[in-house]
């Protein structure tokens, strides 16, 4: 490179970091980061602390928190409770999710399960009405969805083991945005709107997220949430003891009683979280660390590494019909054996160290013919998975030095159950849904789904939930995640194989078009971008492609290149944020 252009660069890096993010009194910069400026997409710049999310005030917050002295546990504990107040489609109390951390100091990962479980009085058969079939209004919109909510326990226990502030302090700003209000942006008033029916057929739900005549919030008009402030302070004055022993905890089972639902107080009492081994794979110079069961996620990433890991993948070409096909197979394999093996481990045995074998692997991949797509029901005929909602969100940050949070977490569907706890400001999810209500039958879309996802008491049910973290020869290089249900798993794949494989910026990772297949249905859906001169080919090999007119996942992503942290926010959806200093 010569000095003059090196000296655009890093003239250019200065303007970037000044006006992106209020950067402004680094007194000199020796290692530019590492920007190809012929991408097209660049990621935001900073240099001590990031968070990466669906939404500004919270990812803002997040940021703020490490500004102040907090560590990115905080920031990730303050930015998730403000995500409850700004992002209710997603952002949670009454859901559940995983988050992992990596401590750079001593160099170790910890995941944290703050899954829902399904109630104590929970059996295999509880949406299914009296001719067997599937009761889909219990099952998703009604408070029989619902499983023990595990965000206020996950949130406070990262926070308090691994955080270095007070309650007090990350939950400030969130009940500060609560009680104050916040400006309704294009994106709330939009995804109001896409829910607003089944909002409004909630009585609670209607009074909290809409105007007293019913209206909806203008863009750019101011919404209160007193009563989601009032939980949210409960939480902070008394921990999370306030919500599962509390006077939170009566109004969920308040609402239960009235509603037929089935969480009671000694389920919530019994609610815990719970500690587990990462999922770890490696792909060349990298280590990648995942979500493990009960996701499917880290396991089915790893397996699909481990399948592509010996081909050439940049002589293949990116979204090339030989690489397009080659993936597709590989996710083929996979989610075949989603639908079989992977369930809580808690209640059934979940073979990961098979799953993620190489040399299983290496078996698989001989599967997998180069010129012709294998029909699903050849690879593992009459099993199939339920669809999992689209919904969910992730959000990463990152230090200077290297530590990281990678945090998903869901209500499932957008709006959860759409069922408000009276008197809380809190919607609950529809997690239950997320079990096999028929395993062994076939569902509405003539499906099958194995006995390991079957409604049990005190379980967990299966998530493609894939909060991530790679390593680059050691070091802490990529933290990301996306919302998406069975789609989680192919986009986080294809962000890493993106900057792994292909050498892509984070920015461009995570835009690139995507493709997901997810064994059945036996259809390869392909985002706009996919080329119709691939998608032929593609069909010409056999695959039934479904092309444009949905998007797959939406990543929230940071990496560290040379020091700098480098974040991008998913186009796909509107108004995510990069927050950075
Ligand atoms: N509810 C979406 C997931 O857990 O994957």
């Amino acid at each position: 490179m010569n000095r003059l252009h090196s000296l655009f660069l890093t003239l250019f890096t200065l303007c970037l970091l000044a006006a992106g993010n209020g950067w402004a009194t680094q007194a000199a910069v020796d290692d530019p980061p590492i920007i190809d400026f012929s991408e097209r997409f660049l990621p935001t710049v900073a240099r001590h602390g990031m968070v990466v999310g669906p939404e500004q005030l919270a990812a803002e917050i997040g940021s703020s928190m490490m500004k102040q002295g907090g560590n990115v546990v905080d920031a990730a504990v303050a930015t998730g409770f403000a995500l409850a107040v700004t992002y209710p489609r997603a952002g949670n109390l009454g859901g559940g999710g995983f988050m992992l951390i990596h401590l750079a100091d001593k160099n170790q990962q910890v995941f944290i399960d703050y899954r829902e479980t399904a109630p104590a009085a929970a059996t295999r058969d509880m949406f299914l009405d009296k001719d067997g079939e599937e009761d889909l209004m219990r099952e998703y919109f009604s408070p029989q969805a619902s499983g023990v909510p595990g965000t206020v326990a996950g949130l406070l226990h990262a926070l308090e083991k691994y955080g270095s502030m007070s309650r007090q302090q990350v939950l400030a700003p969130a009940i500060a945005l609560a009680e104050q209000g916040i400006p309704v942006s294009f994106a709330l008033n939009y995804e109001l709107a896409e829910r607003g029916e089944r909002l409004r057929q909630d009585p609670e739900s209607l009074r909290l997220f809409f105007k007293p005549d019913g209206s909806a919030y203008e863009v750019g008009e101011t919404w209160r949430q007193p009563d989601l402030a009032w939980t949210l302070r409960q939480i902070a004055e008394h921990g999370a003891a306030a919500f599962y022993q509390g006077e939170i905890a009566q109004r969920i089972v308040a609402l239960m009683t009235a509603g037929n639902g089935l969480i009671t107080l000694k389920d919530l009492a019994d609610y815990r979280t719970i500690e587990r081994e990462p999922v770890r794979g490696t792909f060349h110079e990298f280590e990648i660390v995942s979500a493990p069961p009960p996701s499917s996620g880290g396991v089915h990433i790893v397996q699909i590494l481990n399948m592509l890991k010996n081909d050439d993948l940049a002589a293949l070409g990116h979204n090339s019909a030989a690489y397009l096909h080659l993936l597709a197979e590989a996710m083929k394999l996979a989610y075949a054996d989603r639908s079989e093996y992977l369930g809580d481990p808690d209640f059934t045995d979940v073979p990961v160290g098979a799953l993620t074998d190489e040399r299983y692997a290496t078996r698989q991949r001989k599967r997998i013919d180069p010129d012709h797509a294998t029909p699903s029901a050849d690879i593992a005929p009459g099993r199939a998975m339920l669809p999992e909602s689209k919904d969910t969100t992730h959000y990463s940050v990152a230090d200077e030095k290297g530590n990281m949070v990678s945090n998903t977490y869901t209500l499932n569907a957008s709006f959860g159950s759409a069922v408000s706890v009276p008197g809380t400001g809190m919607l609950l999810n529809n997690e239950m849904g997320d079990f096999a209500a028929r395993p062994g039958l076939p569902n509405m879309f003539g499906l099958v789904q194995g006995e390991r996802n079957k409604i049990e008491g005190g379980k967990r049910p299966l998530s493609s939930m894939s909060p991530t973290i790679v390593f680059r020869n050691g070091q802490p290089w990529l933290a990301t995640g996306s919302p998406g249900g069975s789609r989680i798993i192919t986009t986080v794949l294809q962000t890493l194989v993106n900057a792994m494989a292909f050498d892509m910026n984070v920015a461009t990772a995570g835009v690139s078009s995507r493709i997901h297949h997810q064994w059945m249905p036996d259809e390869l859906l392909a985002e706009e971008g996919i080329s119709p001169d691939t998608i032929k080919l593609l069909e010409q090999m056999g695959h039934k492609v479904v092309a444009g007119g949905m998007t797959i996942g939406r990543t929230q992503s940071i990496m560290i290149e040379n020091g700098w942290l480098l974040g991008a926010t998913d186009t796909r959806r509107p108004q995510g944020w990069v927050a950075g200093y």
